[in-house]
């Protein structure tokens, strides 16, 4: 059997201008279709990566972090010197991460798109799919905590910058020596008071 690859992610959307700027500065989308209805995106070969549809009908869904549906979709960088090349960029235009997480089999940085959708950048930390997999499926760490460990983006990347190699990076922040002051809080949505 062939099994077929993951080829798109559709969102629906209030606020398609927006929407088609942010992916543009975020993840270097380009619009390949536009329509009154919607626009498609792809920043690779694909005809399209990201559909964005702007059916006239549809709202804003205020409590999204409590419902069922799409928690985030992911984009892979090639390397730790990309996300985080990536990161500066951003953070030089006012987009910041909302939080940060070492996942073990990845070094990943969490945005909020415009229309509070969670788009999460993220590197392999072993370079090799393969090699991240088997970690996933046997790493006794990965059984402890599937979520990882939360880390500060700004002094990571100065440290980089400062000639530290990305492995040694991933061990520090594994190790919990980056943590952002707060820590973020995984949890429910605060109710509605
Ligand atoms: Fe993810």
């Amino acid at each position: 059997m062939s099994n077929p690859i993951l080829h798109h992610v559709n969102l629906t959307t209030t606020r398609l201008k927006e929407m088609i700027d942010w992916y543009g500065a975020v993840t270097g989308m380009t619009v390949c279709h536009l329509a009154p209805v919607g626009a498609w995106l792809s920043n690779d070969s694909a005809n399209h990566r990201l559909g964005l549809l702007a059916f006239p009908w549809v709202s804003d869904d205020k409590a999204k972090e409590a419902h069922t549906g799409l928690h985030h979709i992911a984009l892979e960088f090639g390397s730790f010197q990309g996300l985080f090349a990536n990161y500066a960029r951003l953070r030089d235009i006012g987009v910041t991460p909302t939080l940060s997480l070492d996942h073990g089999l990845t070094t990943s940085m969490y945005y909020h798109d415009p229309d509070s959708n969670l788009v999460e950048l993220q590197v392999d930390n072993f370079g090799d799919w393969g090699k991240s997999k088997h970690w996933m499926q046997t790493s006794p760490e990965f059984e402890a905590n599937p979520i990882g460990v939360f880390f500060d983006p700004e002094p990571v990347n100065s440290t980089f910058l400062s000639g530290q190699s990305a492995s040694d990076l991933h061990a520090a922040i594994f190790a919990s020596r980056f943590l952002p002051d707060p820590l973020p809080v995984i949890g429910p949505p605060a109710s509605p008071a």
